[in-house]
């Protein structure tokens, strides 16, 4: 069989990274956080001082970083990793921006696509299914009330040390919603041949079982 490619969409902490990677795991498959490429280039342009709402001067490191992972499965710039820093809450203030960007998205994309390339892959973010993998082998579309994922976000953030109120937490991932869904260039959208799944009132045993379900009854499983 050629090689599976599994593309899990939705909006910020609907649980995406939390499922593909117990299902990467458990299927011994490569799992692809693109959200956490858009985090580490925002960084990447904080670091540099660079205004993230300005799109021209955003797109000064385009070629320049390379974004990656590390054997942990850690984002890394130019091999260095990030993954605790691309967490905070700088970063998720602007990383919006950065993803709202056509020059930006390409540049990842590109390498999204290139990781894809030979291997088995579970990758999340909000356009694997309608542009990134197009004929990806199996897609989800993973979503959650936003209260839900406010509170999910708030617990996941005090757990890792991050100051901030469950409202810090509301506020930011309804501001992302919006311009996630509304940026003229690869919005967040399911795609036609997505199978929906609302987590709102679900474990992550139940939805990581009805994923493996739906792959069952494709075939795309040996057992
Ligand atoms: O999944 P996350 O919260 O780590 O994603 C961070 C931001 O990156 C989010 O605001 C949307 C954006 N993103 C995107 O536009 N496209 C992707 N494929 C993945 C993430």
């Amino acid at each position: 069989m050629s090689c599976i490619s599994v593309a899990i969409d939705g909006p910020s902490a609907s649980g995406k990274s939390t499922i593909a990677k117990l299902l990467a795991k458990k299927l011994g498959y490569i799992y692809i956080d693109t959200g956490a490429m858009y985090r580490a280039y925002t960084l990447a342009c904080l670091k540099n001082n660079i205004d993230c709402k300005d799109e021209e001067k955003s797109e000064a490191l385009i070629g320049k970083i390379t974004i990656g992972f590390n054997s942990l499965n850690h984002v890394t710039i130019d091999g260095i990793d990030v993954e605790s820093e691309i967490r905070k809450n700088d970063v998720a203030d602007n990383v919006s921006y950065i993803a709202s960007y056509k020059n930006i998205r390409l540049f990842l994309v590109a390498s999204q696509r290139e990781f894809a390339k030979n291997n088995n892959i579970i990758m999340d973010g909000r356009d694997i299914g309608t542009y990134v993998l197009q004929d990806a082998t199996i897609k989800f579309y993973q979503i959650a009330d936003v209260n839900e994922r406010a509170r999910r976000r708030y617990k996941e953030n005090i757990e890792k040390g991050i100051v901030c109120t469950f409202e810090d937490c509301l506020t930011n991932l309804n501001k992302r919603d919006y311009i996630d869904s509304h940026r003229s260039f690869c919005p967040l959208r399911k795609a036609e041949d997505s199978i929906e799944i609302n987590t709102t009132n679900l474990n992550i045993e139940d939805v990581l079982n009805m994923m493996l379900l739906y792959m069952k009854e494709r075939g795309l499983l040996n057992e």
